[in-house]
């Protein structure tokens, strides 16, 4: 029969792009498989304030866990903290905070991941090379990672890094950047962009400059967006950053049956997906699209299910009370 105490969680997105649409796939795939839970998903679209609210309506509303990927470090953090020091689990994933007031952390190497691609430009063009970066989002941790990676890397094995500007994780903000260092870098050779979408955008503005030998790299490898651009030659590469939004609603329920978690978890960097993977990758994909559909149907067949069986049984007992 069906558990009687449901888990409430919340889950607070920074922002709402590809590359969390399918984290939050993979987050109400996963609940699907636990009926003792249901899950909330708040999208903050890049605002701090707007981030800070939805964690304290998580938190007003008694929500048992509340998972949050902060848009910013340090604006972020005080909220967090005052959640966690008031008893509530949380669980921060993908961007971190400053200090560890949180009951457990997933994150992923990126400092890695700048390395990874830091090394891939090496292979793909030689020794000597320039190139640009187009930063994410000043403040927000996984740019600061991705930027040493790649920076002590590229320079070790070579390179010369003549500029890095943000573009706050946004194809629209790295159009401009681009061309304005465009301008003043006609040379380089290699473009390196901490996502796929600032990536997209910075190839567009190199193919207007008449400049479709550069080089570009980026990040996330979600399959509509960033595998689709490689697979187009949009982009030459791009590093997965993995969602892994399964495995924040395991823990998310482990910690809240009492059942051993890790405390901290970093996901290795991975190898490139570039024309050699990224077809296969996204036939992949849409086998996996298929199956969740498949598993959709079943859940919602065996919840109609439950429904009427639980119908049945109190018209039954109201009978017997008769
Ligand atoms: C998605 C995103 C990704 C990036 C990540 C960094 O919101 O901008 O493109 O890899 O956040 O936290």
């Amino acid at each position: 029969c069906k558990a009687d105490k449901v888990y409430k969680i919340g889950v607070s997105q920074c922002s709402q792009d590809d590359w969390r649409a399918k984290m939050n796939d993979e987050i109400n795939r996963e609940i699907m498989f636990h009926e003792n839970a249901v899950v909330e998903i708040r999208s903050a679209d890049d605002d701090n304030a707007r981030q800070i609210e939805d964690i304290k309506y998580f938190a007003d509303n008694k929500f048992d866990i509340i998972i949050v990927s902060p848009n910013e470090a340090a604006a972020l953090t005080p909220i967090i903290r005052k959640v966690y020091e008031s008893g509530t689990p949380v669980i921060i994933f993908d961007r971190n905070i400053i200090g560890d007031t949180y009951t457990a952390r997933i994150g992923v190497d990126d400092e890695g991941i700048g390395r990874s691609a830091a090394h891939y430009a090496t292979h793909l063009l030689g020794k000597g090379t320039t190139a640009i970066e187009i930063y994410g989002l000043r403040g927000s941790t996984p740019a600061d990672g991705r930027h040493n990676g790649f920076a002590k890397e590229y320079e070790n094995e070579g390179g010369r890094l003549l500029a890095s500007v943000p573009a706050n994780w946004n194809k629209e903000d790295a159009i401009p950047v681009t061309d304005s260092l465009l301008k003043l870098y006609p040379d380089i050779d290699l473009i390196f962009a901490h996502n796929d979408r600032m990536a997209i955008g910075a190839s567009e503005v190199a193919r207007r400059h008449g400049r479709r030998d550069i080089r570009v790299i980026g990040i996330d490898a979600a399959p509509e967006i960033g595998i689709q651009a490689v697979a187009d030659s949009v982009i030459d590469a791009t590093f997965l950053y993995p969602t892994e939004g399964h495995r924040l609603i395991q823990t998310a329920l482990a910690i809240l049956k009492g059942q051993p978690y890790r405390r901290e978890t970093l996901i290795p960097a991975s190898s490139a997906v570039d024309l050699t993977n990224a077809d296969i990758l996204l036939l992949q994909n849409e086998t996996l699209k298929q199956e969740t559909g498949k598993m959709r149907l079943l859940k919602a067949q065996i919840d109609d299910y439950w429904a009427k069986h639980s119908a049945q049984t109190s018209l039954f007992y109201a009978s017997i009370a008769i």
